[in-house]
């Protein structure tokens, strides 16, 4: 397979990505398009932070964007499933033969692995794995909270730890010099979950004032 252009910075990355792998998914994923593990919302978000969480390491972002793209491509829907990891790996073979000429065997099994192991790994083994982890969890830190221990890449923790997630999303519409977009429907979720704890306390408080 030719490749149409090569990638120099983050946004010719994620050109790469939507011109040259996007497409190609559809061939095998059972993964869904939206919705909260969709290709175009969560997968899109995955492998553009895992690209730029790559590039702050001053890694070759290459493999990381393929394991990100990969990753839940045999998600079937958004309930939990340890499974769907596992079960990505012969789809995710199937289009990383298709890039054969422009990932070394070293870097093939690593994007793999990575894939294996991402629902449950704790200890990156290598930076392809730290990418994708940090990328796949940033969400739910931002709207369930931070939790250090579940990050690795410097970078990463910085971003995730961010008490405002709209400021990465602008920073991304920067990059990509698209409008701001929350895909993900972070800022939403994370509204929720907010209002969630607020109520929780209210109802709290009532139940002390009713001396239950
Ligand atoms: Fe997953
Ligand atoms: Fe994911």
């Amino acid at each position: 397979m030719i490749l149409n252009l090569n990638p120099e910075t983050q946004q010719d990355y994620f050109l790469f990505y939507e011109q040259n792998v996007r497409p190609l998914l559809n061939t095998v994923a059972s993964q869904p398009i939206t919705g909260y593990h969709g290709i175009d919302t969560h997968t899109y978000n995955v492998v553009f932070r895992g690209v730029d969480y790559a590039l702050k390491l001053r890694q070759n972002p290459l493999p990381v964007l393929f394991a990100c793209a990969l990753h839940d491509i045999a998600r079937t829907d958004d309930t939990y499933d340890k499974n769907h990891a596992y079960a990505a790996l012969p789809k995710a073979a199937l289009i990383l033969k298709q890039f054969s000429d422009h990932l070394s065997q070293e870097q093939h099994s690593a994007i793999l692995r990575a894939i294996q192991t991402h629902t449950e790994g704790r200890h990156a083994s290598d930076y392809i794995s730290a990418c994708l982890w940090d990328a796949d969890r940033t969400r739910l830190s931002w709207t369930r909270g931070y939790r250090e221990r579940f990050f690795t890449t410097p970078y990463a923790k910085r971003v995730a730890s961010l008490s405002n997630p709209g400021v990465y999303l602008r920073y991304q519409a920067l990059i990509l010099k698209r409008p701001l977009e929350d895909r993900e429907n972070i800022l939403a979720d994370r509204n929720k979950n907010l209002q969630d704890e607020v109520l929780s306390s209210l109802k709290k408080m009532l139940r002390l004032n009713q001396g239950r």
